[in-house]
């Protein structure tokens, strides 16, 4: 019945049903969010048995380390909270499938616009008409992604932070195409998951990262700039002097630093004039030495397992 309907009347969808695809570090993330919160229910879509089965785990631990906090004093609650979260995630490697039934499809695979478009196509002919799709890309273009689908008016954005339980904020992106009942009910969505939405437009880095990638290429720069700061003192200086958790250089290392050259570089084609774009040699240096950050055990610093 819902694929009789015509965009036109598909209003405010009220999200019950959430298909994540990808089950790496954010999507399980995203995952356990959904399924913490009432009234979802989530199934988890990646390649294979293995890597789901991988995410499940990795879910439960995380949840394990939540109840621990929260339910400190009600160990049994605690266990019982534990049972309900695992019992509203399903799997399947069969996205097809998975989407029959979706109010909204969470796109968090490998950051590759042909691959997304190709996903976003192949799920458009299986997914019921009010069927919203969202992306969690980073640095890519959700309007890109949109034209691959005959709905654009129900494709935006929905970017988390990692890690997704502890991070509060989530950016829901609208593009030009974005309807505003879209963009209404993913708004209702963060809400219900207990996050904070801001609302952005579909450019790049949205707001987090068009401000903070920029701030930690200016810190490589600074350092580049020989006897201007050593990676110790900028990361003391802005911890201390500018209140913030983490140094430009340990927040590198955090986030990965192929993942800052990789927003970097496409940043950089669509804008080769912009300044806060241009590339760092000691940046394209240690990711051909796969000194990656704290994944790798070398970045900036080097780290125990
Ligand atoms: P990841 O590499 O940990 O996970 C990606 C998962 O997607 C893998 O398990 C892979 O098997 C699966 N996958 C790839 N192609 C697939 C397909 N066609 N169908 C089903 N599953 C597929 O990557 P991560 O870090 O979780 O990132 C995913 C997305 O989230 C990217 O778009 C990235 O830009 C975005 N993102 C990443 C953040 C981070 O800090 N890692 C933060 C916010 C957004």
């Amino acid at each position: 019945i819902q694929r009789s309907f015509s965009s036109s009347v598909v209003r405010n969808v009220v999200i019950k049903n959430v298909t994540i695809i990808g089950g790496g570090q954010m999507g399980a993330g995203i995952a356990q969010e959904v399924a913490a919160s009432t009234g979802h229910s989530v199934t988890l879509v990646d390649m294979t048995d293995d890597i789901l089965k991988k995410a499940m785990k990795g879910i439960q631990g995380s949840l394990r380390r939540v109840v621990k906090k929260k339910f400190s004093d009600d160990p049994e609650s605690g266990d019982d909270f534990i049972q309900k979260v695992m019992q509203n995630v399903s799997t399947t490697t069969n996205p097809a499938a998975a989407v029959t039934t979706s109010d909204l499809v969470v796109e968090a695979i490998v950051e590759n616009m042909k691959i997304k478009q190709d996903l976003f196509g192949f799920l458009d002919k299986m997914a019921p008409e009010h069927t919203i799709f969202a992306s969690n890309t980073s640095s890519l273009p959700i309007s890109d992604m949109a034209s691959a689908t005959s709905r654009p008016d129900r494709c935006g954005g929905l970017h988390f932070f990692n890690p997704v339980p502890m991070m509060k904020l989530v950016e829901v992106v609208a593009t030009s195409s974005t309807s505003p009942e879209t963009s209404e009910s993913l708004l209702n969505f963060t809400k219900a998951l207990g996050k904070t939405p801001v609302c952005c437009k579909d450019t790049p880095g949205f707001i987090v990262n068009r401000l903070l990638v920029p701030y930690m290429m200016e810190a490589l720069r600074l350092h580049e700039r020989a006897g201007h700061g050593s990676k110790e003192d900028i990361d003391i200086a802005m911890k201390l002097g500018a209140g913030y958790p983490m140094g430009p250089f340990e927040l590198s290392d955090y986030v990965g630093l192929d993942t800052i050259k990789f927003i970097t570089d496409g940043w950089r084609e669509k804008e080769p004039d912009n300044p806060l774009f241009a590339p760092s040699d000691l940046l394209n240096k240690l990711v051909a030495e796969g000194k990656l950050g704290k994944k790798s055990l070398e970045g900036f610093y080097k780290y125990n397992k």
